[in-house]
C-alpha cells in the first residue's frame, strides 16, 4: 500500500510536523483531514524554522500537492496569513494548495465563544482550549448551522446562514462582550477572504479520487494526538475532532481501504498542554528539566507544556485504536542527562494493576503509575545518525519501549532538524 497516515499517539505535539516533512519526499500529496489552526506543526531546516497551523507540512517541498480536507475547520484569516508568511519566506504557495469547498469556516463568533465557554468552566475543570474557535465551529457543523467554504461563493446563502447564526449567538456575545457582532462587517470581510482564497478552493473529494485513480502516493497528516480525539481521548479534555487515523475517510472523502500504512509518532517522554488527566506528569525538577531541554512551549499558544514520563499504557491504547503499523520515536535526545528514566507500564487502581486505559477520565486522575526504571545516559545524541552509535543505555531504552508497546520503531529523532534522524 503506497499511502500512509501519520498520527500522534499522545496528547499532541509529538513532532508530527518534523516526521511528515522528512517523509514528504516519498509522496505526491500531503493532506490534512481534521483539526484547524489549533495545531502547530514545526519543521526546522537548518536555520529556518516554520510553524504550520493549517497548511500541510509537505508545502516546504517543491512539487508536492497539499490538500486541506473537508474535515478541517478552516479559519480564512489565519489561512491567508499563513499563505502570506510562507510566500514572504520564499515558499511557493499557488496551484500546489487546495482547500475543500465542503470544509467548515471558523467565524469570528466561534473564536469569541471558544474563550467564553472555557472561561465559564470552574477552575480545575478548564479544557485549556487554544481559543482558535475549533470547538464552536465543529459544534455548528454537527448542529447543522455551520458555514462551509462553498457558501462564501453564494452571497445570498452566506447572508442567510450568517443571519441565522448571529440571531443565535449575538444574545450571548452581547451579554458577555457588551456588543453584538455586525452582520454587514462580517459579510464584507469574509467575502473578501473568499475572493483571495478562490484559486485554492475546489471539490477536494473529486481531486482525491483522481489522485487515487492515477496512483498518486498520499500522505495523510494527522493533527493533535490520539489522546485528544473526541471519542477515544481523555474526554472532555480533548479537541473536537477525530484526531486518530479513523478521521481520514470522513475528513477527506477517501475510502477507508486507501488509508494504507499507519505511522504513529510519539515522544520518548510525554507532554500535554491545557487541562485534563496526565498520570505520569512530573511537577518536580525532572519535569522542569524536560520542559527546558525539550523546548516544551506550545507552537500555537506559547503556553508551557506539562511534562512527564513515557506512558506505555496510554500509548498502547492509542496504537490499538489507530491500528498502528510502525512508530517514529521523537526527542530521544531530550532524555539525555537523566540518571534514571521511568516508563509507566501499568496503572495501580485500588490495589490492582491494570494495563487498560480507562474510559472514566476522573479515574485517570487518581491512578498511580506502575513504573519500570531504566538507566539513563549523559552523551549528546544530536549528531548521531546510526542506531548502533547510540549509547548502549539509549539503545536499550528504545528496544524496551518497542517491547512494552509491542510495535516496531522505524525512526528515532534526536533533534529538531530535518537531518537529525536515525532510520532503523
Ligand atoms: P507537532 O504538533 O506534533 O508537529 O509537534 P510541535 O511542532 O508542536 O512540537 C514538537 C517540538 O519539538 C518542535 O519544537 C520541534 O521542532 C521539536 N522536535 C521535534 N523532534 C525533535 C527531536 O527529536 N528532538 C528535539 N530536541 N526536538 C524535536
Ligand atoms: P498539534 O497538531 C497539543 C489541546 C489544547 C486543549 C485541547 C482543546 O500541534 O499536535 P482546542 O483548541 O482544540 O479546543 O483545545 O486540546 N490541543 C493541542 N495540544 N497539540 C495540538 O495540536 C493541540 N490542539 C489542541 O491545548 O487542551
Ligand atoms: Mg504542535
Amino acid at each position: 500500500m503506497a499511502n500512509m497516515c501519520v498520527v500522534g499517539l499522545q496528547w499532541g505535539d509529538e513532532g508530527k510536523g518534523k516526521i511528515i516533512d522528512i517523509l514528504a519526499r516519498g509522496f505526491d500529496v500531503v493532506a490534512r483531514y481534521q483539526g484547524g489552526s489549533n495545531a502547530g506543526h514545526t519543521v526546522v531546516i537548518g536555520k529556518d524554522k516554520f510553524v504550520l497551523h493549517l497548511i500541510p507540512s509537505g508545502i516546504l517541498h517543491e512539487g508536492k500537492t497539499c490538500v486541506i480536507g473537508n474535515g478541517v475547520a478552516v479559519d480564512p484569516v489565519l489561512l491567508l496569513q499563513e499563505i502570506d508568511e510562507l510566500r514572504q519566506r520564499g515558499v511557493r504557495v499557488a496551484d500546489n494548495l487546495f482547500v475543500s469547498d465542503r470544509a467548515h469556516v471558523v467565524m469570528p463568533y466561534h473564536k469569541a465563544l471558544d474563550q467564553l465557554w472555557d472561561q465559564a468552566r470552574a477552575d480545575g475543570k478548564k479544557i485549556g482550549s487554544t481559543g482558535r474557535g475549533i470547538g464552536p465551529c465543529y459544534t455548528d457543523k454537527m448542529s447543522r448551522s455551520g458555514v462551509r467554504m462553498a457558501d462564501l461563493y453564494d452571497p445570498a446563502v452566506f447572508h442567510e446562514k450568517l443571519e441565522l447564526n448571529l440571531e443565535q449567538k449575538n444574545g450571548i456575545l452581547a451579554g458577555a462582550q457588551g456588543q453584538p457582532l455586525s452582520l454587514g462587517t462580517i459579510q464584507k470581510e469574509y467575502l473578501g477572504y473568499a475572493e483571495r482564497l478562490k484559486p485554492h478552493v475546489c471539490d477536494t473529494v473529486e481531486l482525491m479520487a483522481g489522485f487515487l485513480r492515477t496512483g498518486k502516493r498520499i500522505l495523510f497528516e494527522g493533527a493533535q494526538g490520539s489522546l485528544l480525539d473526541v471519542d477515544f481521548g481523555t474526554y472532555p479534555y480533548v479537541t473536537s475532532s477525530t484526531a486518530t487515523a479513523c478521521g481520514v475517510s470522513p475528513g477527506l472523502g477517501v475510502p477507508p481501504r486507501h488509508v494504507g500504512h499507519i505511522l504513529g509518532v510519539m515522544k520518548a517522554y510525554a507532554t500535554r498542554v491545557g487541562g485534563g488527566p496526565f498520570p505520569t506528569e512530573l511537577t518536580d525538577r525532572i519535569g522542569e528539566d524536560l520542559r527546558t531541554r525539550g523546548g516544551e512551549f506550545g507552537a500555537t499558544t506559547g503556553r508551557p507544556r506539562r511534562c512527564g514520563w513515557f506512558d506505555a499504557v496510554a500509548v498502547r491504547y492509542a496504537a490499538m485504536v489507530n491500528g498502528v503499523d510502525t512508530i517514529a520515536l521523537t526527542k530521544l535526545d531530550v532524555l539525555g542527562g537523566e540518571k534514571r528514566i521511568k516508563v509507566c507500564v501499568g496503572y495501580k487502581i485500588g490495589g490492582e494493576v491494570t494495563r487498560r486505559f480507562p474510559a472514566n477520565t476522573a479515574l485517570l486522575d487518581r491512578v498511580e503509575p506502575a513504573y519500570e526504571e531504566f538507566e539513563g545516559w549523559g552523551e549528546d545524541l544530536s549528531g548521531i545518525t546510526r542506531f548502533s552509535d547510540l549509547p548502549k543505555a539509549a539503545q536499550s531504552y528504545v528496544r524496551s519501549i518497542e517491547d512494552v508497546i509491542g510495535l516496531r520503531i522505524e525512526m528515532v529523532s534526536v533533534g529538531k532538524d530535518r537531518a537529525q534522524v536515525i532510520r532503523l
